[in-house]
């Protein structure tokens, strides 16, 4: 059996990852979505909180994926908890050029750490190829409807926590 991670942040999950996460779970046997910490991120949601959101918007999945995936989180390198778990490969979605950079540089530390690791790149539906967490968390700070971008069973959670009113008479400007 083919055991795969879909890593990331997913802080919070968008439908972006949901979409490759379903692929992933169409190619391999079981899918493990493990919330990773990534140093360059100041995060929004604690990761018990992310591994949460995630159990919900995996809920929306049907149900011959759901049976395949599971989610889990942990707070050192992927490529440890890959070899704990007896798995070699890891999905990564890529949304364009730019993303291609920093993934390949992951891709290729992980395999320097573990040989025998191998990461496996799905091109993300046309669709998402702008969306980010990070955006989502912009547009839901100013109070827009971010529904379009996100699971809907998690949706008052991150209007919740990030949407932040302006003071009356706050100008664009002052901000
Ligand atoms: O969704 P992201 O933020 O692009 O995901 C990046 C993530 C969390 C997968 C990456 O930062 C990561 O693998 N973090 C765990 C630590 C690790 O294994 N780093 C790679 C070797 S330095």
């Amino acid at each position: 059996m083919t055991i795969a991670i879909c890593p990331g942040s997913f802080d919070p999950v968008t439908k972006g990852h949901l979409d490759i996460i379903k692929r992933s779970a169409e190619i391999f046997e079981k899918v493990i979505v493990l919330v990773l910490i990534n140093p360059a991120k100041t995060p929004t949601f604690t990761v018990e909180e992310r591994v949460e959101l995630l159990r919900r918007a995996l809920a929306e999945l049907p149900q011959e994926s759901r049976a395949k995936i599971e989610v889990d989180s942990s707070p050192g390198l992927l490529v440890d908890y890959a070899k704990e778990h007896c798995a070699r490969v890891a999905v990564k979605g890529l949304r364009a050029v730019t993303d291609f950079e920093y993934e390949f540089q992951q891709a290729l530390i992980n395999k320097k750490l573990y040989p025998e690791f191998e990461t496996v790149f799905i091109t993300c539906n046309s669709h998402y190829m702008y969306l980010s967490s990070t955006m989502v968390k912009q547009i839901a700070a100013e109070g827009r409807d971010v529904r379009e971008f996100i699971p809907a069973a998690i949706y008052e959670d991150v209007m919740h926590r990030v949407y932040r009113p302006r003071p009356c008479g706050f100008s664009q400007e002052q901000k």
